[in-house]
Parts: structure tokens; C-alpha cells; sequence
């Protein structure tokens, strides 16, 4: 029973985003984040699911504001390197460039797109918190496909 469940969710399609955060000292930081989904057109509204137990939680709580990157189809290696813990050095988390954006969240230089999202609502959802986030801004750098979990053994669900 609980296996079935486990197997039915992680049939859920998901796309692969590193998630910026900033800290209230200016530190950035970012992780791999499938759990997203658009939840309103008017206006533009986003929720992310975030573990409460993750460091970069911490940084969310403290900013109140997010960044989504888009990874494309070619950044595996990428997705794979956000989901451990990783330490800002120069200008960079863990060797990723990023510029900051209006709000003040980290736009890494290396995804496809970026917005940026300032956090208007939470609820906490068993071991992670669910943040509703409106778009502030958008930047589109180039046209690409998602990375989504049908692309890659990484998986996050069940
Ligand atoms: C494919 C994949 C997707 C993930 N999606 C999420 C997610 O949606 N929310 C989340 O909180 N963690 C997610 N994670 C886990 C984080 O990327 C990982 O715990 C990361 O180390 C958190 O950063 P931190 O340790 O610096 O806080 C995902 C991991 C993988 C492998």
C-alpha cells in the first residue's frame, strides 16, 4: 500500500529549477527544486515546496524572496551539484556565477531563464513548507527545453 503510493507518485512529472536564495546578510545560496507549479494567472503566482530541515530553508525564511532557474535538457551535472549543500566563494555557490537581482535573489548565469519572485504566503506541509510566490520579474537568455525528471535517473517524490 504505502509502496504503491510511493510508486504512483513519483509518476508525477516534474520540471528541474536551482531555487536562488539570500540570506538577511546578503548571502546567497541555491538548491534543486522540482516541486513548483504555477497556481495563479492574475496575478502571476508560483508555489515551491522547501524541506524544513535544509539549510537554504533557513535563508528563505530570512530573504522573503525567491529566484527559479531554469536548467535545460544539457545541465544534469548542475542539477546534480545543487542538491548537496554548497558555500558561496567568490561571487560564485559552488562555482555557479550569478548576478542578484531587483529583489535581491541570485540569477544564476547558466539557466536557460530566471524569475524572480518575492514570497506573498506560506504553509507549513509535514516536513517541508509550501511558499506562494508572485513574479517580480522574468528573463528569458536563450530558447531551450526543460530538464525534467523524464530526462534523468534524479528523482525527488514517492
Ligand atoms: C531531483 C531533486 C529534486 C529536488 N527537489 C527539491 C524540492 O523541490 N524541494 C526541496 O526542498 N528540496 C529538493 N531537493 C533536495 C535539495 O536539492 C537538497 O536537499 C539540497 O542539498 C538543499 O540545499 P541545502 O542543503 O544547501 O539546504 C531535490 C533533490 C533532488 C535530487
Amino acid at each position: 500500500m504505502e509502496q504503491t503510493r510511493s510508486e504512483i507518485l513519483k509518476t508525477i512529472p516534474y520540471g528541474f529549477y536551482i531555487t536562488g536564495v539570500v540570506g538577511a546578510d546578503g548571502e546567497a545560496n541555491g538548491f534543486t527544486t522540482c516541486w513548483v507549479s504555477q497556481v495563479s494567472f492574475e496575478p502571476q503566482q508560483v508555489v515551491i515546496a522547501v524541506r524544513r530541515d535544509q539549510r537554504t530553508h533557513e535563508l528563505m525564511e530570512q530573504g522573503g524572496v525567491f529566484s527559479l532557474n531554469f536548467l535545460d535538457t544539457e545541465q544534469e551535472d548542475l542539477a546534480n551539484r545543487f542538491t548537496q549543500p554548497l558555500e558561496p566563494e567568490n561571487g560564485t555557490v559552488g562555482g555557479a556565477a550569478y548576478v542578484k537581482g531587483e529583489t535581491g535573489a541570485p540569477l544564476f548565469e547558466d539557466a536557460f531563464a530566471h524569475l524572480e519572485c518575492r514570497v506573498v504566503g506560506k504553509m507549513e506541509a509535514g516536513d517541508h513548507t509550501v511558499y506562494l510566490g508572485e513574479v517580480a520579474s522574468a528573463n528569458l537568455r536563450r530558447p531551450a527545453d526543460i530538464l525534467t525528471d523524464l530526462d534523468t535517473p534524479m528523482e525527488y517524490g514517492g
